[in-house]
């Protein structure tokens, strides 16, 4: 299987994959029925699913043993799983063409997932695996946390929540990954371009435009706004890595502050936004008062020239309460010497960068003459509408 692209489709009739699309969603492949039969209590909870309970979802699927609870284990937490069972749950034809395009993989009694299918409203995404590793048959060992397809997680939850859904003609997903944000928009914009610079995550957006049927949409493999070059766009949305982290990565960190992708971003909105459109991103907003966030801001998107609003989660952390969480992901419970080590260099860069909070963010902003003055907004964004609040601020007076 090839790294860069692993999914082969190129050679199959692509309403052959739209129908394998509506087969699994019939069969129960959707946000409700999957929701269900893990016992999640919100939606927001499938993004992700979370490690520590994949042990309590085996334990669920297994007290219910129907057609979808074997697919769901098989697609979605990515366990082997029984050939047979699997095949009289989805059919021959239908297994048989999972394999034959690398979704998964076949010996004489087993299935292996190699990818992971997850319902997002009402589509279906593949991404990497959402659980790495859980199946020894697997090949995961070559996929780093960059090059992994991103897995759709709290980020993708928001953004996809805040886009603002107004038609228009064109759309550009800056960082597309799997192709989420570029699918959505594709309902309401009349064709949607998608840059992402992991090759591997072009080849499964292409995938997830044909199993969901649609057909309005380029993806592109290069840095941000290269392959669009002198091109404007209606609506520029990204949900770009910008967590404040000791590197500038593809997936997830940003740099030390977390904006080095989000400045690059935002500088070139003027150059490929239609007067009039919107550009909407999330981002890591890292300060320690809030006109450091407006004075950042107004270097790139002025106040003169655009009707800015920021969305801020209310769940704000200390700058040393960020710093700890994240040394700790890196070097686990076992390793106290590495772990103090990587706290004390996180605390001092994001001390040197005069970050003391950090909180999540949207950005939403209108390219208009005289937008108002900047407005920070505090809500719950997983809860809130944070959609409907970025549209009615956007709006003409
Ligand atoms: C946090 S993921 C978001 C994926 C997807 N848009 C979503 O919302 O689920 C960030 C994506 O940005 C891509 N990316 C990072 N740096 C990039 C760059 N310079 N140009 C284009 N894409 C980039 C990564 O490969 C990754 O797919």
């Amino acid at each position: 299987m090839s790294l860069e692209k692993p999914l082969s489709y190129e050679n199959i009739t692509h309403g052959r994959i739209e129908q394998l699309g509506i087969k699994l969603k019939g069969l129960g492949l959707t946000v409700g029925e999957v929701k269900e039969a893990l016992g999640l209590d919100n939606i927001f909870d499938l993004y992700p699913l979370e490690y520590k309970y994949l042990p309590l979802f085996v334990e669920r699927l297994a007290d219910n043993p129907t057609p979808l609870s074997h697919i769901i284990s098989f697609l979605v937490l990515g366990l082997p799983g029984k050939k047979d069972i699997i095949e009289q749950a989805l059919g021959t034809a239908d297994l048989e063409l999972l394999g034959s395009i690398g979704i998964c993989t076949m010996d004489q009694s087993d299935v292996h997932a190699n990818f992971t299918l997850l319902p997002f409203e009402d589509l279906l995404i593949a991404t990497d695996k959402v659980f790495l590793n859980v199946d020894e048959y697997g090949r995961d060992q070559y996929l780093s946390s960059d090059n992994l397809v991103w897995r759709l997680d709290k980020t993708s939850y928001i953004m996809a929540r805040g886009l603002v859904r107004e038609k228009c003609k064109t759309a550009l997903d800056l960082g597309c990954g799997s192709g989420l944000q570029s699918l959505i928009m594709s309902r309401h914009s009349a064709k949607v371009t998608g840059v992402d610079i992991n090759p591997r995550a072009i080849n499964l957006a292409k995938f997830n435009a044909l199993l969901n049927g649609i057909g309005n949409m380029e993806f592109i493999c290069g840095d941000l706004y290269q392959p669009v070059n002198g091109q404007k766009f209606d609506k520029i949305v990204s949900n770009p890595p910008s967590a404040p982290g000791l590197v500038k990565a593809w997936n997830r960190e940003g740099g030390i502050s977390g904006r080095e992708l989000v400045e690059e971003i935002l500088s070139g909105v003027r150059n490929h936004l239609e007067y009039g459109g919107i550009c909407q991103t999330t981002l890591h907003l890292g300060y320690n008062e809030d006109k450091d966030i407006t004075l950042w801001l107004d270097k790139y998107l002025t106040e003169k020239e655009f009707r800015n609003l920021i969305i801020r989660h209310s769940d704000e952390k200390e700058a040393a309460e960020y710093a700890l969480q994240e040394a700790y992901q890196k070097s686990g419970p076992r390793d106290y010497g590495t772990f103090q080590r990587t706290y004390q260099i996180y605390r001092a860069g994001l001390k040197a960068a005069g970050i003391e909070k950090i909180t999540f963010g949207l950005l939403s902003a209108k390219f208009v003459e005289g937008g108002a003055f900047l407005p920070i907004i505090t809500a719950d964004i997983l809860k809130e509408p944070i959609s409907r609040l970025a549209a009615d601020h956007l709006a003409p007076a």
